[in-house]
């Protein structure tokens, strides 16, 4: 490492306690002997799933490859932190499979809070991405009306009867700033709704520590799975911050070419990247520069 440079980690960095319970929870089951299946990869990387494809463990992509297994008394289907629509347990039970739910509490709340909300009359009005899994779950727990809302303009669009009443929830990793947003163009409109911010605050610490970082930093490095959107957004984060800042996903996408008065590398990642390539990336970045 040049002389007088640094490496330092961003304070919150990597998986999330949702996402680490749930991985270890399938490395735990490994240890079983059973036939492991992870209903959708338990993790956004593709590192980790190899890694635990390797040993043994099988990724259910759909309800259907579900329906498909036999009966059997010595698989474990483990569900993953996202969470799933109430539905899928009840095939796990019809099949007699056993469930091993990793679905982060943080979510189950939400989950909890539509069921009972839809039974009470409400519309749930999820503040989201529709087609992220975790919506999806959340919609499987809604007994009646439900609508998923993305963005301001979708919500200045949004129209119900006068004497329909709301309950407005939030995907766990949605920007809090829009969510507000949000939630007051629906006030306005003057509906009956009680508002439950389920923002995780997981995501918020790990933008805010990457942009202190960042703004610290010669050159930064995000470390994370391409199709993560939460990753992206660090990137983009890290960009307005630090012009010197690489996207990667493991360490052979590295290919630093530092400006000569380096002083400060940093690095951060995203919610699904393990502890153990960041490691990795830090190592080779002091033992090489
Ligand atoms: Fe759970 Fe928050 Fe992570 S909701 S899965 S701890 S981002």
């Amino acid at each position: 490492m040049g002389v007088g440079m640094e490496v330092k980690l961003a304070e919150c960095i990597g998986f999330c306690f949702g996402v680490k319970r749930a991985v270890d929870t399938v490395y735990e089951q490994i240890k079983n002997g059973k036939n492991i299946y992870t209903y959708g990869a338990i993790v956004n990387n593709e590192e980790v799933v190899k890694d635990l494809a390797g040993k043994g463990v099988r990724v259910l992509e759909s309800k259907e490859a579900l329906e498909g297994l036999p009966e059997s008394g010595c698989a474990s289907v483990v569900i993953r932190a996202h969470g799933v629509p109430e539905e899928v347990y009840g095939i796990l039970n019809e099949k007699k499979l056993e469930c091993v739910d990793a679905t982060c509490p943080f979510v189950k709340r939400i989950h909890r809070i539509a069921e009972k909300e839809s039974r009470d009359g409400r519309h749930i009005v999820i503040v989201g991405n529709a087609g992220h899994p975790e919506v999806e779950g959340i919609i499987g727990w809604c007994g009646g009306l439900v609508t998923v809302l993305k963005n301001e303009e979708e919500a200045e669009k949004f129209t119900v009867p006068e004497e329909e009443k709301l309950c407005i929830v939030a995907q766990t990793t949605f920007n809090y700033k829009k969510f507000h947003n949000i939630v007051e163009i629906l006030e306005k409109k003057g509906y009956n709704s009680i508002v439950a911010d389920t923002i995780c605050s997981a995501t918020e610490e790990r933008q805010r520590s990457a942009r202190t970082l960042a703004a610290e930093a010669d050159v930064m490095i995000v470390i994370g799975g391409k199709h993560s959107s939460n990753t992206r957004r660090l990137y983009e984060i890290c960009c307005e911050e630090c012009v010197h800042t690489y996207f990667i996903q493991t360490l052979d996408d590295l290919h630093l070419e530092l400006p000569k008065a380096v002083r400060l590398v940093g690095i951060t990642a995203g919610a699904s990247t393990p502890n153990k390539l960041i490691e990795e990336v830090q190592n080779y970045v002091r033992i090489n520069f």
